[in-house]
């Protein structure tokens, strides 16, 4: 089809010395882009060569080209769908005029439902003249007959005499969505200098069969295509989660915290909610938010001397608190589940952290050190963790039973919530948000507890963008950190900011099995604010 495109293009320009590629598609019913492809080849066939003149120490560009071409721009007006249908149909206003009954009028009610555009039409018709309205309700025509020019009019377009109607027309048909304007871009083609009707097929490849054969001397060679674009290597492709998770990794690095290991999907109640100070009968320890697992079932290995500090904590109270006051059960604490916060990770840290403090004040109150020199030994430490967590939710837009949590953990000596805000405005403005609000919050872990806000420059509003608070005594002072030791601790969701950042509102699109893994490959960089100094 291709060559016998060429063949007919020269063949054409051979008898008139001109083609239209435009033109000829609509002439030979072919697709436009056929015979642009076919004149871009007969193009590529001869091209501007150097030629070098030794003698004289110069070289000038000659032209050896078969065709020449030139791209135009045409402007053309079409009809719309809708445009065709009133072509056939006759214009809505005719329409409605028609409806109306010769002798006795129409209820305008009646009208309106005789078809589908009659609200258009009656206005059009109304403007016209043609119809009038009666202080009954009841329309009249005002005329024995119309000329429909709308329909004339579209008919002309839409066989190609446009020459048919004035400027104001064409102006007043586009307005009504009947015709468009199209911009048809084709190639005007006239003789090139080396102009012949039948065409040697250039070669691409230098073949073993021409060398051997020595019939290369006799093939034209088509020129190397410097400014073709390369196939793009295949490689590997980071999800969107992924990248934001690499950028909230760095902020936490610039600002010296340590990452945590958060390799463990399965927790035992223990560490998720007993050391956090969560009564057993909480809420969020039912089978409707939290999931269980069936095989292990149970944990068994736990500190014992510190389970009986968490124990007591609960149920009798102790570090200036009152407990709970329950009877705490050792069978609820083993059970195993799939962690539904990265806060367990956390409790683990501290709880590892006081071990290390307590190995060193035993040792130094062997050699009787004082309590200052001992106070030493506890490290101040920052914290952070970003992985996954699993909560047994009702699926929707925007919530899954599995996310990920960003979280951010500081020990130190008096630490307060002023450190805490403190903290957070430096973290949040590292990400290019200057506007924080917080409000007072509840977790069973942390007093005070504070939600934090964010002012969306594009959504206009206030946005809640985490939660924090400074971790009780009752969770902390069983662990055996020093009295006088305070951690602040926040966290936030991965995916709110990843959906936020790609503009994706429905959660499956990011994760699960709908993903379209062409927004993955597509998917920009993620380069949150770096511009603020802090
Ligand atoms: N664990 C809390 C949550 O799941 C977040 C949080 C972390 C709150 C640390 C306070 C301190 O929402």
């Amino acid at each position: 089809m291709a060559e016998e495109l060429d063949r007919r293009i020269l063949a054409e320009l051979d008898v008139t010395g001109h083609v239209n590629s435009y033109d000829f598609a609509t002439k030979l019913g072919v697709d436009h882009q056929l015979v642009v492809g076919a004149v871009k080849s007969l193009q590529s066939v001869g091209d501007v060569r150097r030629i070098h003149l030794r003698r004289f120490g110069s070289s000038f560009a000659a032209s050896f080209q078969v065709i020449h071409v030139e791209q135009k721009r045409k402007e053309r007006w079409e009809t719309t769908g809708e445009g065709n249908e009133v072509a056939e149909r006759g214009s809505h206003e005719a329409i409605v005029f028609h409806a109306v009954d010769r002798d006795r009028g129409t209820l305008q009610a009646d009208l309106m439902k005789s078809s589908p555009n009659a609200k258009v039409g009656f206005s059009k018709a109304m403007s016209a003249g043609w119809i009038r309205l009666d202080k009954e309700a009841t329309v009249h025509r005002k005329v024995e007959s119309i000329t429909d020019t709308v329909q004339e009019l579209l008919k002309a377009i839409r066989d190609g005499r446009v020459g048919d109607a004035t400027d104001a027309q064409l102006k007043d048909l586009k307005k009504r969505k009947l015709v468009s304007l199209v911009i048809i871009k084709s190639l005007d083609v006239t003789k090139g200098t080396n102009f012949s009707t039948s065409v040697q097929k250039l070669e691409t490849d230098l073949t073993p069969e021409m060398l051997t054969a020595g019939n290369w001397k006799d093939k034209k060679f088509k020129e190397y295509n410097f400014d073709a674009r390369g196939v793009l290597p295949a490689s590997g492709h980071l999800h969107p989660l992924l990248k934001v998770r690499t950028e909230y990794r760095q902020i936490f690095l610039e600002m010296g915290f340590t990452e945590m290991p958060t390799n463990n999907f399965v927790e035992s109640s223990f560490w998720n909610f007993d050391a956090l100070f969560q009564p057993q009968q909480h809420p969020a320890r039912d089978a409707h938010d939290t999931f269980f697992i069936k095989e292990p079932k149970c944990a068994h290995e736990f500190p014992m001397d510190y389970l009986e500090r968490v124990k007591k904590v609960h149920s009798e109270g102790g570090y200036g608190s009152q407990g709970y006051k329950y009877d705490w059960k050792i069978e609820e604490a083993k059970k195993n589940i799939l962690r539904t916060h990265t806060t367990a990770v956390s409790a683990r840290m501290l709880y590892k952290l006081a071990q290390v403090f307590a190995e060193g004040k035993a040792s130094l109150d062997l050699l009787h050190l004082t309590r200052l020199s001992l106070q030493d030994k506890f490290k101040p430490v920052k914290y952070f963790s970003i992985d996954r967590v699993f909560r047994n939710e009702t699926l929707d837009a925007t919530h899954l039973a599995e996310f990920h949590q960003i979280e951010g953990v500081v020990a130190d000596y008096d630490l307060t919530l002023g450190d805490l805000i403190g903290v957070l405005h430096q973290f949040f403005s590292k990400l290019g948000i200057k506007k924080l609000r917080f409000k007072p919050a509840y977790n069973p872990y942390t007093e005070p507890s504070m939600e934090v806000f964010s002012y969306h420059e594009g959504l206009k509003k206030w946005v809640e963008v985490g939660n924090s608070g400074v971790f009780r005594p009752e969770m902390l002072r069983p662990m055996g950190l020093p009295d006088d030791v305070s951690v602040i601790a926040w966290g936030l969701s991965l995916e709110r900011p990843t959906m936020i950042k790609y503009g994706i509102d429905n959660i499956r699109d990011l994760i699960g099995h709908k993903v379209n893994l062409q927004m993955v490959y597509d998917n920009p960089l993620c380069r949150l604010n770096k511009t603020t100094k802090t």
